[in-house]
């Protein structure tokens, strides 16, 4: 892996969307184009990417800086927000609470100037389980708030109560009736909480209620991925006081009130380490602009491992393999180390790499539903528990495959990127929910994507 100081001109890049100034309410923006009844990517391969594609911002850091603007009864300004499925969904819900939502000179304001309903409803739960990341701050704003309990999901069961622990050791009462948790409480206190297992949604939902807490909270075992950090920076910016994001233990002073602020969302390291995935696995030449080397390091010195080169520059990584790929060992685990969200990704890879690679998935107990559908393209895989071992170098046949979650959406693209012939992905409501104008980045790096219905 090599890392240059020099920022060369990089090629035009791909997906760039904003477009002078428009007001519009994010809820009534859902276009045709992501009805998630019909439609399809089919895919003609096999096709080598090259070119420079722009990474957007960060799906999974937007979505709780959405739920910290409920904090304040000020305008809050976001920059670098993706123009994804989820962040729809998520601008829907903070509108139903009672907050304005819209998209200005490319930024999104939101302004909860009163908090008409503290609940995020079951039709907004079932579709997007970070909708749950209201509650910390509603409770923390207005002394309660309810959601539908999320149920278990296509990657597993994926309870909150870790979230619900939280709120109850800084005073909160909570119950659940009637598949909805509900939560109240006159003024939070500070606490001092030890998350069992490393949770971000858990560590987020939690640093959103404390901040407005009476006193100090302390979070122990807390996640440190890069969207913690990127929302405590948002947090601090309203004046709330943070010390620790990005270690172990945060740490949380309470105060009063917080105000409007503008921020920035950080690129999305997921999107960026799939179009990385994309690049080496179809022996391509990939330029990430945009992107942030610094916190996929676990994802690069995996590819680079694995025979591509790797080049890091200021504000931009050139990702391109021209020999053949070699095995790997890959064990998911919260930050710093393999994040799970690019698990499938990397296994795809391996299909094309010599020798057996081991991929272990530890953070969920059901994300392997995309090898029965790699399978049926040809690549040879066995799965033993948390375990999956994939034989390789291996040639991929187009087929329809179906999307089971976003990122196992992702894997099959890829893969359709390297089978023979085409590849219909089915289902493609679940990449819509995460990944900006994806068909377009891809063609535009000379892929050939059809989104059909
Ligand atoms: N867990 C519990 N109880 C809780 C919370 C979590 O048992 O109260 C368990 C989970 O079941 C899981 C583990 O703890 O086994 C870690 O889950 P975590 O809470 O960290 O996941 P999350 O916060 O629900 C976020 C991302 C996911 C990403 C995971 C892990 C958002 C909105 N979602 O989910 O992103 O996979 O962290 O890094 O930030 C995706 O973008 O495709 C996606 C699924």
């Amino acid at each position: 892996m090599r890392i240059w100081r020099a920022s060369p001109a990089w090629p035009c890049c791909a997906g760039s969307h904003e477009a002078g100034i428009r007001s519009v309410g994010l809820a009534d923006q859902p276009p045709d184009r992501y009805n998630p009844r019909v439609e399809k990517f089919r895919i003609s391969g096999p096709r080598r990417l090259e070119g420079a594609v722009r990474i957007s911002g960060a799906k999974n850091a937007a979505l709780p800086a959405f739920a910290a603007a409920l904090l304040t009864e000020e305008p809050v300004r976001l920059a670098n927000v993706p123009k994804v499925a989820d962040l729809r969904t998520m601008g829907k819900l903070l509108t139903s609470i009672g907050a304005d939502v819209a998209r200005e000179d490319g930024e999104v304001v939101i302004h909860a100037r009163t908090i008409r309903s503290p609940q995020a409803p079951y039709d907004l739960v079932k579709t997007m389980r970070a909708s749950v990341l209201v509650l910390g701050p509603l409770l923390a704003r207005v002394g309660e708030a309810k959601a539908s309990l999320p149920g278990g999901c296509a990657i597993g069961v994926r309870p909150i109560n870790y979230h619900i622990a939280a709120f109850q050791q800084m005073g909160a009462e909570v119950s659940l009736e009637h598949g909805d948790v509900e939560a109240k409480a006159t003024r939070l206190r500070g606490a001092d909480f030890l998350f069992d297992q490393v949770s971000v949604t858990g560590t987020e939902n939690a640093m959103l209620a404390a901040v407005l807490a009476d006193g100090t909270t302390r979070l122990r075992n807390a996640a440190r991925e890069p969207e913690v950090v990127n929302l405590a920076e948002m947090l601090q910016k309203m004046g709330a006081k943070i010390s620790g994001a990005g270690e172990t233990e945060i740490v949380i002073e309470g105060v009063t009130r917080l105000h409007g602020a503008r921020h920035d969302i950080i690129p999305d390291r997921i999107e960026a380490g799939t179009y990385a995935a994309a690049a080496a696995a179809t022996g391509g030449n990939v330029v990430l602009e945009g992107a942030d080397a610094s916190i996929f390091m676990a994802m690069l010195s995996k590819l680079s491992q694995m025979g591509a080169v790797v080049d890091i520059h200021p504000g931009a990584i050139r990702v391109r393999r021209d020999g053949p790929l070699e095995r790997c060992d890959v064990s998911t685990s919260p930050y710093p180390g393999f994040p799970t969200d690019l698990q499938a990704q990397i296994l795809t890879l391996a299909t094309q790499a010599q020798g057996v690679s081991t991929i272990a998935e530890n953070i969920f107990e059901n994300r392997f539903q995309h090898v029965p559908e790699l399978a049926r393209m040809g690549a040879r895989i066995r799965v033993d528990g948390r375990r999956a071992f994939v034989e390789g170098p291996s040639r991929l046949n187009g087929a329809t495959v179906m999307a089971t979650d976003l990122r196992a959406s992702a894997s099959l693209v890829i893969a359709g990127l390297l089978a023979e012939g085409t590849t219909t992905v089915d289902r493609i409501y679940h990449l819509d929910r995460g990944y900006d104008h994806m068909e377009e980045k891809l063609n535009a790096l000379g892929a050939r994507v059809e989104r059909v219905s």
